[in-house]
């Protein structure tokens, strides 16, 4: 598919507790949009994937309208674990839209709580993924359909676990102000949060949710300036990583504008900011070619939203989570701007 260049692909965060399923959820969209579009249609990206538009389309079983514009859906995997609270929040504000993965039967756990947090702050609109259902005991799984009609095919008492476990998130959402509802009866998805119940094992509810992520990003086209891509480069380091051969790597997810060979760019260290000027952009090859010896192809540049893996001289001490720029004119400036949003989180 031919990637619009002028539209930013947005960027969708899916966040929660430590093994509550992030991954796994991602995997299987992953999944099964290779299996129902063209091979190569998905864009693996450093710690990211874009999923094309039309496989989402697919997949959701949508026939009603969806934003062409949109190339796709960049969607970036967090850690769950505590320790990572940095990445998370900084994760959360790149975020064009987050998914809150919660497992139905463990319900509510204290990062939970801090992705609700770091979305509240970033006013990011999200959905609720409440995983795991084929765990509940009883379920009967029909693999990929949608919720509502792998739920009408199960017993009362089965159904009534369900509910229970749906109310028992809608409640503790209420505690934290916020209004929710299982989806199928939320009828303004802008004051009410949606919550669908699903399995990433089973595939059952995934067409749900990303109907819904096809409704909010149809939102954002209201607001389409906010998606172009323009100036220069601007990213969160998600990853410093030594690599054979190449050094000291960073792993950026770029939300804005265009990153290229040659561009001089700012990242913070521990004690200060670096300036330094890119050597290399990496993109990790498709599964099928890892085979062959070199595991990156090099790209001249890159438009955001996209993951990318960036070498360049000097870049010991960076840390994760740091902002990055293109430098294009003051470098005052930008060094400046780095070391504030270095102390705001
Ligand atoms: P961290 O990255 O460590 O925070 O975890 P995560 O949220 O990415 O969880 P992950 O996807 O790694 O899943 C954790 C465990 O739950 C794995 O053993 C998965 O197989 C299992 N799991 C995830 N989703 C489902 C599901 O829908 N059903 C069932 N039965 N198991 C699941
Ligand atoms: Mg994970």
């Amino acid at each position: 598919m031919a990637e619009n260049p002028k539209i930013r692909t947005p960027i969708v965060c899916v966040m929660g507790h430590v093994d509550h399923g992030k991954t796994s959820l991602l995997d299987r969209i992953r999944g099964s949009s290779v299996v129902s579009s063209e091979a190569g249609a998905i864009t693996q990206h450093i710690g990211a994937t874009i999923v094309p538009i039309e496989a989402i389309r697919t997949m959701s079983g949508s026939m009603g309208k969806v934003p062409i514009n949109i190339p796709g859906l960049l969607f970036i995997d967090t850690p769950g674990h505590h320790a990572f609270t940095t990445l998370r929040a900084r994760g959360g504000a790149l975020a064009d839209m987050a998914i809150l993965v919660v497992d139905i039967n463990q319900g509510f756990q204290p990062q939970t709580i801090e992705a609700l947090q770091i979305l509240r702050n970033c006013k990011t609109p999200f959905v609720i993924a409440a995983t795991k259902i084929d765990r509940i005991h009883g379920w009967r799984v029909n693999e990929n359909e949608s919720f509502i009609s792998s739920f009408n095919k199960q017993n009362e008492r089965v159904k009534g676990d369900v509910e229970n476990k749906t109310y028992e998130i809608v409640g503790k959402l209420s505690e934290l102000d916020f209004s929710a509802d299982r989806f199928d009866r939320v009828a303004d998805f802008q004051r009410n949060l949606a919550i669908v119940p699903l399995s990433a094992h089973t595939g059952e509810g995934i067409p749900d949710l990303l109907l819904i992520m096809i409704g909010l990003a149809q939102r954002y086209m209201s607001d389409e300036l906010k998606l172009l891509v323009e100036g220069p480069g601007a990213g969160t380091v998600l990853e410093v990583k030594e690599e054979r051969g190449l050094g000291t790597t960073l792993d950026v997810i770029l939300y804005d504008g265009t990153l290229a060979v040659g561009d001089e760019i700012a990242v913070a260290t521990q004690v200060d900011v670096v300036v330094t000027k890119v050597r290399s952009l990496l993109k990790p090859r498709p599964m099928q070619e890892i085979l062959t010896e070199d595991r990156f192809e090099r790209v001249k540049s890159v438009a955001a939203a996209a993951g990318i893996k960036v070498t360049a001289p000097n870049l010991e001490g960076v840390i994760a989570g740091s902002p990055f720029f293109v430098i294009r004119g003051n470098r005052d400036e930008v060094t400046e701007k780095i070391k504030r949003e270095m102390t705001e989180i």
